[in-house]
Formats: C-alpha cells, sequence, structure tokens
C-alpha cells in the first residue's frame, strides 16, 4: 500500500487550478493508493471541499485529509464560526475528523486538526504574552479568523482527548503489543519541537508558540503509532524517534517553493511517498 503524502498545498494562494492538476499529475506518476492532505487546502472550507471533491473524484483514490486553521479561517465568511466550517468540512468522506479509517493491509489512519499550547513558544514568555497573539506589528492570523468560542488552551486540550479517546479505543480492541496495531497519526500541528522555526530570531521564538504541542508527539510514543504526520510549519522535514517516523511535509506558499515557482515541478520534488508493509 503506497500513502502519498503533501499538505498545506494553500489552492487559493498558489495560484488556484493548476494547483491541482500538478497534484493529480504526481499522483498518478507515482503509484499512489491513497493520498493523505494534512490540512490547508485553502482558507475558505467551500474552496477546500470542492478542492477535495475534485482531486478524489479525478484521482480515483480514496483521500484522506484532517482540516488545517486556514480551512476553519472565517475569512471570507465572517458570520460563521470555526465550529461551522470544521463542521461543514466533515461533509468530506475522507475527513478524519469524523472518524477513524480503516485503509488496506490491517492500517488504521487517525487524526484532527489539533490546536497549539504554547509549549513550543520561549519561556521567557508569560501565558497572557500568547493569549495577545502579537509580535509588534505583527498579528497571529488565527486570532482574528480562527473564530472559536472557547480559549487556545481549552482547544488543544479538546483536540488531544478526542485523539486519545480514539488511538485507546483502537489499540484495545486489537490487543497488545505494537505489531498488532499499524497506526498512523494526522494532525495539521506540528507534534515535535525539532519541526518548529529553529532560527535565533526573536519573532519565532514567540510564534513557535502557535505550532502545535509536543503533547501529540507523546501520544503517538505512547501508542506506538508507526507514522505521525503533520502540516501547518511549510517545511520538508523527518525525525525517527522510538520507532515512530514523524513526517511534516508542505508544499507552502509559493514564494517559500525551493524548487520552482512551477507547480508541477514544485510538488514533484515535494511529493513524498511511503510504502506501507
Ligand atoms: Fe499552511
Amino acid at each position: 500500500m503506497r500513502i502519498g503524502i503533501l499538505s498545506d498545498i494553500h489552492v487559493d494562494l498558489n495560484g488556484g487550478q493548476p494547483v491541482i492538476e500538478a497534484l493529480l499529475a504526481t499522483i498518478h506518476r507515482r503509484g499512489v493508493e491513497t493520498m493523505v492532505i494534512a490540512g490547508d487546502v485553502s482558507s475558505d472550507y467551500r474552496l477546500t471541499l470542492e478542492s477535495l471533491d475534485q482531486l478524489q473524484e479525478r484521482s480515483g483514490l480514496p483521500l484522506l485529509f484532517v482540516p488545517g486553521n486556514h480551512d476553519i479561517w472565517n475569512e471570507a465568511h465572517p458570520d460563521i464560526t470555526a465550529w461551522q466550517a470544521y463542521e461543514a468540512l466533515e461533509r468530506f468522506p475522507g475527513n478524519l475528523s469524523r472518524g477513524p479509517q480503516e485503509i488496506a493491509d490491517g492500517w488504521t489512519i487517525i487524526g484532527d486538526l489539533g490546536w497549539y499550547d504554547y509549549s513550543f513558544g520561549g519561556a521567557q514568555y508569560s501565558r497572557e504574552d500568547f493569549d495577545r497573539m502579537q509580535f509588534g506589528e505583527r498579528i497571529w492570523q488565527d486570532r482574528i479568523k480562527a473564530n472559536w468560542d472557547r480559549h487556545t488552551l481549552e482547544m488543544h486540550r479538546t483536540f488531544y482527548e478526542k485523539l486519545d479517546t480514539q488511538l485507546e479505543k483502537i489499540t484495545s480492541a486489537k490487543g497488545s503489543g505494537s505489531d498488532n496495531h499499524k497506526l498512523i497519526l494526522v494532525t495539521h500541528v506540528l507534534p515535535r519541537k525539532e519541526f518548529t522555526v529553529q532560527r535565533p530570531d526573536p519573532e519565532w521564538i514567540y510564534l513557535n508558540a502557535f505550532l502545535g504541542s509536543p503533547e501529540y508527539g507523546e501520544l503517538a510514543l505512547a501508542y506506538g503509532v508507526r507514522y505521525s504526520i503533520c502540516g501547518h510549519v511549510h517545511y520538508r522535514k523527518q525525525a525517527t524517534v522510538k520507532g515512530t517516523r514523524f513526517i511534516c511535509n508542505c508544499l507552502g506558499y509559493s514564494d517559500e517553493w525551493r524548487w520552482s515557482r512551477d507547480p508541477i515541478i514544485e510538488i514533484d520534488r515535494a511529493f513524498l511517498t511511503v510504502d506501507l508493509d
């Protein structure tokens, strides 16, 4: 079973349809059997749904997805809450926020957006500093556009507990021994500190607070998850810790593309496949 992994395709910000065409071409060329997108398809839940529908229909493959923070933003719909966008996205059958899915050969894939708990931010800042979500003139856009009805730390706790409950249920049903549970965990946010922005830059020492939580990585290790996939930071990095392969594989914004401004070339270079045993 070959899975394809690419997140943060940001269709709206990266030129629209050519990104979809390039992704479809790469999916076919690489012999992918199931595609995984770890969030940030676009900044409008309706465009995200249209893009996912098109990718699934035209690829003819199972497409699995977790929402990213951009997917639940209300920028294009000031009247709706993040919860309304999050629930609307559950119309897509491959949205893992609906619940875990069995894929081939005994593998189960579990996932959700996840949120952040400030742990990755610099220790010199207080919770109140992070609650402001502002460094100098720069406002972290979730403060304005991710319109949840609860505090940031509660959002993290909500997602963490949902994933923990699902992992507990699956592993107890399959019996002990990590050979019995072939698990993949997908979050949009980062599960590991080494995937945060490692520049000695005061702005990022602060902004790393909004990238994820080490608790998602601890969940992956505690349940013997084989692959833990994330997005959000627009990096392409991997790390293996105690038998868990952590993968962050983002396309990112076109002005961040490493190889080319042509989506056909950049997506082909950025695309990652994993062969599950
Ligand atoms: Fe993104």
